[in-house]
């Protein structure tokens, strides 16, 4: 399918890695400028020398800390000539992923700036660029576990939860002003961090990474996974490319799962 983004601008706020380097190829290959955000400068300026084409930068930022989502969005734009759409992948959380009686005020208050401002600052600068070019797409990255029962991510599943909130609320407020909002959710993913597990698991047990994770998943994590199997960042990629292209023209307000068909 023809995305028709060649020539547009778009800003992926994580796209340094990730479900977010994953969407970013996808939009390099059909032709659109990209800028990706992340707070490592090695690891950025690789990600985006990697990416077919030669319309990629990187910008470094931290979209946890005030003032940092709004220098990034102000470089990408000052790179790009303008926005068309922005997707927002940050958001990992990793000390959020802890019990209520183990998250200490610190924590929700890492998680805060973590997950949810860093979206809500990166969506805020943003919005006035893609008003300005007519109107533009707005993509968020929230988790499948907001739709379940995760007592031991607690921090985590609720800041993402308000993370659907607001894209809800910016597809309706801004929707009269040509712009969408819809927040992907995936499930388990293989990016690098589940990459990382299922090598160390291996080595650690002294067998074949193969096949490794899919078990893990469903004898110790107890994960309910319709297709029996982690999700790959390409797959999740295709889904933003999708979301931030016009063919999603009439989609917007939308808290879309991409779990492989996960109940837990
Ligand atoms: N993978 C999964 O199984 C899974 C499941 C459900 C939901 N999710 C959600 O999906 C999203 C993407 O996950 P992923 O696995 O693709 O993540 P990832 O591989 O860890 O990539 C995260 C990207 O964001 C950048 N980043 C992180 N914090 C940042 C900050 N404060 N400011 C600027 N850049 C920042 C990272 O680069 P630097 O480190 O250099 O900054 C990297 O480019 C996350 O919101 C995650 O919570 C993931």
């Amino acid at each position: 399918m023809d995305l028709g983004v060649a020539d547009r601008r778009y800003l992926i706020v994580g796209g340094t890695a990730g479900m977010g380097w994953a969407a970013a190829e996808v939009l390099a290959t059909e032709g659109a400028r990209v800028a990706l955000v992340g707070r490592n400068r090695d690891r950025a300026a690789e990600a985006a020398g990697r990416l077919p084409g030669e319309k990629a930068v990187a910008v470094i930022g931290d979209v946890s800390r005030p003032g940092g989502a709004e220098a990034a969005v102000a470089d990408a734009v000052a790179h790009l000539g303008g926005l068309d759409g922005i997707a927002v992948t940050t958001g990992t959380g990793m000390s959020a992923h802890t019990s209520l009686e183990a998250a200490t005020d610190d924590v929700w208050a890492a998680a805060f700036d973590d997950v949810l401002m860093g979206t809500v600052r990166s969506v805020k600068a943003a919005l006035p660029h893609l008003v300005e070019s007519g109107g533009g797409t707005v993509v968020t990255t929230a988790a499948y576990s907001i739709h379940a029962y995760h007592p031991a991510r607690l921090p985590y599943v609720v800041m993402k939860s308000g993370v659907a909130a607001f894209t809800k609320t910016v597809a309706k407020e801004f929707g009269p002003k040509g712009v969408r909002a819809n927040c992907v959710c995936p499930g388990a993913i293989e990016t690098e961090a589940l990459s990382g597990l299922r090598r160390e698991l291996a080595g650690a047990r002294g067998v074949s990474p193969e096949g490794l994770l899919e078990q893990v998943m469903v004898e110790e994590w107890h994960m309910d996974v319709a297709l029996g199997r982690p999700g790959q960042p390409g797959e999740v990629g295709d889904l933003f490319a999708f979301l931030l292209s016009s063919r999603a023209g009439y989609l917007t307000g939308a808290v879309v799962n991409i779990d492989g068909g996960t109940d837990f």
